[in-house]
């Protein structure tokens, strides 16, 4: 049973501050969107149907964008703005349900994950970072791909990019045994480190923000200790599950962008806005006029 996917939404957006210190880091725009309604359209498109928010204080405003808006919906219905009403109403298209639980202290991912525990219930489940918004336009979604792939063998999915090796301090990073990976292929996972030091780290091949995951995975977090960076790491629990059974990595052929630092938010905006019918041709004309 696959169904609901996990969207860790309670850190503090500190590397996008001062846009993040009244609103919450996910509800700042690409385009004309949250970061956040990208990432939920992403998970739909995989094929989820539950979206389990892990949030705290402050971050009410991400519920209410999947909300209804009753005072808003009736204007724009009186004014027969038919387009916008749609772009309101469909935040959360029907058949789709928001269940939101609290982190009560910022103890690090894997303890995210685990403060949805009693809402996963049995299920094995997926996981989403809601800081990296994927652009697969034109492609197979890169997500569902990894569902096909655990619907096939049960196997945990964790979807990986190549990053330059001066980087891998940045992120959990899975060892393939050699394995070359290209775009769009899946190779057996040996081992995983989080954020190790260049001189190593077993590969340079880095967890971007995108699981499928047993359900023993939460068994495992509870018994996990803080490790890098004194927080309880989800990387680690994916280690413990490794010696018990099989994962596999899943190489993105989607283009990422890291939308909780400013330059990738920037990036995605620029990509999104060049693409969208709305914006595209003002931008171009925009970055030809200024010799940008
Ligand atoms: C988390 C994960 C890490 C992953 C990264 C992707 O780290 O723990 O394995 O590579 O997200 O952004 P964080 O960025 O929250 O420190």
């Amino acid at each position: 049973m696959l169904s609901k996917v996990i969207i860790p939404v309670a850190g503090l957006g500190t590397r996008v501050l001062p846009a993040s210190k009244a609103i919450p880091k996910e509800m700042l725009p690409v385009v004309d969107k949250p970061v956040i309604q990208h990432v939920v359209e992403e998970a739909m498109r995989a094929g989820f149907r539950q979206i389990v928010l892990v949030t705290r204080s402050g971050k009410e405003a991400i519920e209410n964008h999947f909300d209804a808006n009753y005072e808003l919906e009736q204007m724009l219905a009186l004014k027969n703005k038919r387009a916008l009403l749609d772009a309101v109403e469909n935040t959360l298209p029907r058949g789709i349900e928001v269940i939101s639980v609290r982190q009560p202290s910022a103890k690090g991912l894997g303890h995210a994950v685990l403060c949805a525990a009693h809402v996963v219930g049995n299920d094995d489940f997926a996981v989403m970072l809601p800081d990296m918004v994927i652009d697969d336009e034109g492609l197979a979604c890169d997500f569902a791909e990894m569902v096909k792939r655990y619907q096939k063998n049960g196997a945990g999915q964790i979807m990986v990019e190549g990053v330059p090796e001066e980087h891998v301090d940045r992120y959990g990073i899975v060892d393939c045994g050699g394995t070359a990976l290209k775009p769009g292929m899946g190779a057996p996972i040996k081992g995983m480190v989080e954020k190790p030091k260049r001189e190593e780290a077993p590969s340079n091949q880095a967890i971007v923000g995108r699981y499928i995951l047993p359900n023993r995975v939460m068994e495992l977090l509870k018994t996990t200790a803080p490790g890098a960076g004194g927080e309880i790491q989800l990387t680690d629990a994916m280690l413990k599950l490794l010696s018990e059974q099989s994962m596999e990595a899943f190489s993105m052929r989607g283009t990422i962008y890291d939308c909780g630092n400013k330059a990738g938010l920037l990036e995605a905006n620029l990509a999104f806005g060049l693409k969208h019918p709305e914006t595209g041709d003002a931008l171009r004309q925009f970055i030809k006029s200024k010799k940008l």
